[in-house]
C-alpha cells in the first residue's frame, strides 16, 4: 500500500476512534425523550424489547469452531439492554470459514456450545440472533492479527469457491468456480447450519449477503461472471439469493425470524448499485424475508470514500420506502441521539450499534437510565446508576 495512503488510512481510524471517546461523558446527556429506541416492538409477530441491535461482530477466537468462554462473556454483556444480539458470521462449513479460528454450526456436538451462548444473551433479556455466513472466495485467510494473509492448505488453509475463478486481490487465492453441485451443495448446507441454530435457540437468523462473502460475490457483477442460470443478468445473479431465501424460509419454524445483510452498493462502477439491492429486497421479502440489514462495500478494496456518521442510512432509507420491507440501519451509528433521528424519521426499523457496543458495552444501559427506561437496567446495577442520577449533594455512600 503506498505510504500516503496508509499514512490517511491512519489518520481515519484515528479520527474514528476519537468520535468514540470523546463526545460523551460516561453519563451521556442527550438521553431524555427517547420514545422510538427504548420502546417495545414486534417483527413479524416476535417481540424485541428496543430497537437497538447488536451487529455480528466476527471475533476470530473460535480454534475448535465452537463457542469458548470468550463468546460467553463477550455476548452476555453486549446483550445487556440491548433488543438483540447478532452474533458474529457464523460459518455453515469448514469450506466456508474467513479463517481457521471462525465460528462454525455444522455438526449437532456444536449444539451446546452455541445453546450456553443463546443462554447468556436471552437472561441479559435480548433476543438471540445469529449470522451464518459463507467466505466463498474472501475464505481461507489468517486471522487480522495473524496479518490477514491467504493461506495454503499446507498452513492449514483450504481451497476455496466462488461463483468465477476471478481472486478478490493480489493477496488473495483464486477460487474455484463453482459447479452447479457445488452451488445446491451450499444452499443444503444454509439451511442444515439454520436448523441447528432454531435448534440452539436463536430466533433471529441472519443471512451474511454482503461484505463479498459469497451471497454477495453471486450477486455482483464484479465477482459474477458465470453464463449459466446463476450469473449475466440482474435476474440470474439473484437467484441463488431467492433460492437460498426461499428453501430458509420453508425450512424454518414460522416464528424464527429470517434477515438478510446486503452490501447495498459495491461503491465501484458497474458493480451493484441501489436502484438494484430494492429490487433484489422486494423479491426477498416475497420469499419471506422480514429484515434487510443494510451495509455496503467488500467486492473490492480499498474503497477510497470517506464515511461519515449514518453514511449508510441512505441505503436503509430507499430500501425501506422501495422494497416496503423492514430495514436495520448500521455504519458509524455512534450516539443515542442520531439513532433516534434516524428512527423518528423512519429511515430504518431496528439502529445496528457496533463498535460502539462493542468498545463501551454499557453505553446504551447508561442512555436508558437516564431515559427513564429503568428496566434495561440490570437489578444489580440499579443502585449504582440512580445514585449518580440523583440530583442531590452526594455524602459519603454507603455502599
Ligand atoms: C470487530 C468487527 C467484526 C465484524 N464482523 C462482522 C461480521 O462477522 N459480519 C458482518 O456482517 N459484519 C461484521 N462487521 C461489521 C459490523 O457488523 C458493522 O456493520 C460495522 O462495524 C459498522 O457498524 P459500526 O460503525 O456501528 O461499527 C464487523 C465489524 C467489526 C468492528
Amino acid at each position: 500500500m503506498p505510504p500516503a495512503l496508509k499514512r490517511w488510512l491512519m489518520h481515519l481510524r484515528r479520527k474514528s476512534l476519537y468520535m468514540l471517546t470523546s463526545s460523551e461523558n460516561w453519563l451521556p446527556s442527550g438521553s431524555n425523550g427517547l420514545k422510538s429506541l427504548f420502546e417495545g416492538f414486534q417483527l413479524q409477530g416476535k417481540y424485541f424489547r428496543n430497537r437497538v441491535w447488536v451487529p455480528p461482530m466476527c471475533q476470530y477466537a473460535a480454534p475448535q469452531g465452537a463457542p469458548t468462554a470468550w463468546h460467553e462473556r463477550h455476548y452476555a454483556t453486549l446483550a445487556i439492554s440491548s433488543g438483540c444480539v447478532v452474533v458474529e458470521a457464523t460459518a455453515i462449513s469448514s469450506v466456508g470459514r474467513v479463517t481457521p479460528e471462525d465460528l462454525v454450526l455444522d455438526d449437532v456436538s456444536l449444539l451446546p456450545a452455541h445453546q450456553r451462548l443463546v443462554d447468556g444473551i436471552r437472561r441479559a433479556g435480548a433476543v438471540p440472533g445469529i449470522q451464518l455466513c459463507h467466505a466463498g472466495r474472501k475464505g481461507s485467510r489468517s486471522s487480522p492479527w495473524r496479518g490477514d494473509l491467504s493461506l495454503s492448505v499446507k498452513e492449514g488453509g483450504w481451497p476455496i469457491l466462488g461463483p468465477s475463478a476471478i481472486a478478490f486481490g493480489e493477496n488473495y487465492a483464486v477460487p474455484g468456480e463453482m459447479t452447479l453441485g457445488d452451488i445446491q451443495q451450499t444452499i443444503r448446507q444454509f439451511v442444515e447450519s439454520a436448523q441447528l441454530a432454531e435448534r440452539a435457540g436463536y430466533e433471529v437468523i441472519e443471512v451474511h449477503g454482503g461484505h463479498g462473502r459469497l451471497v454477495h460475490s453471486l450477486l455482483s457483477p464484479i465477482s459474477n461472471l458465470r453464463t449459466d442460470s446463476y450469473g449475466g443478468s440482474f435476474e440470474n445473479r439473484c437467484l441463488y439469493a431467492v433460492e437460498l431465501a426461499r428453501t430458509l424460509r420453508s425450512a424454518l419454524r414460522a416464528d424464527t425470524i429470517l434477515a438478510f445483510r446486503l452490501s447495498c452498493v459495491d461503491w465501484v462502477n458497474n458493480g451493484i448499485a441501489l436502484e438494484d439491492s430494492v429490487q433484489l429486497s422486494r423479491l426477498l421479502g416475497i420469499e419471506g424475508v422480514a429484515l434487510i440489514d443494510c451495509s455496503s462495500g467488500g467486492i473490492v478494496s480499498p474503497i477510497l470514500k470517506k464515511t461519515h456518521p449514518g453514511y449508510q442510512v441512505q441505503f436503509s432509507n430507499a430500501i425501506k420506502v422501495g422494497a416496503g420491507i423492514a430495514t436495520a440501519a448500521v455504519g458509524e451509528i455512534f450516539t443515542i441521539e442520531l439513532s433516534e433521528s434516524i428512527l423518528e424519521s423512519a429511515q430504518a426499523d431496528v439502529i445496528m450499534m457496533g463498535r460502539r457496543s462493542l468498545i463501551d458495552p454499557t453505553y446504551l444501559m447508561r442512555c436508558a437510565a437516564l431515559a427513564g427506561y429503568w428496566d434495561l437496567v440490570p437489578l444489580p446495577y440499579r443502585r449504582a446508576m440512580e445514585r449518580l442520577l440523583r440530583a442531590e449533594i452526594q455524602l459519603v455512600p454507603e455502599l
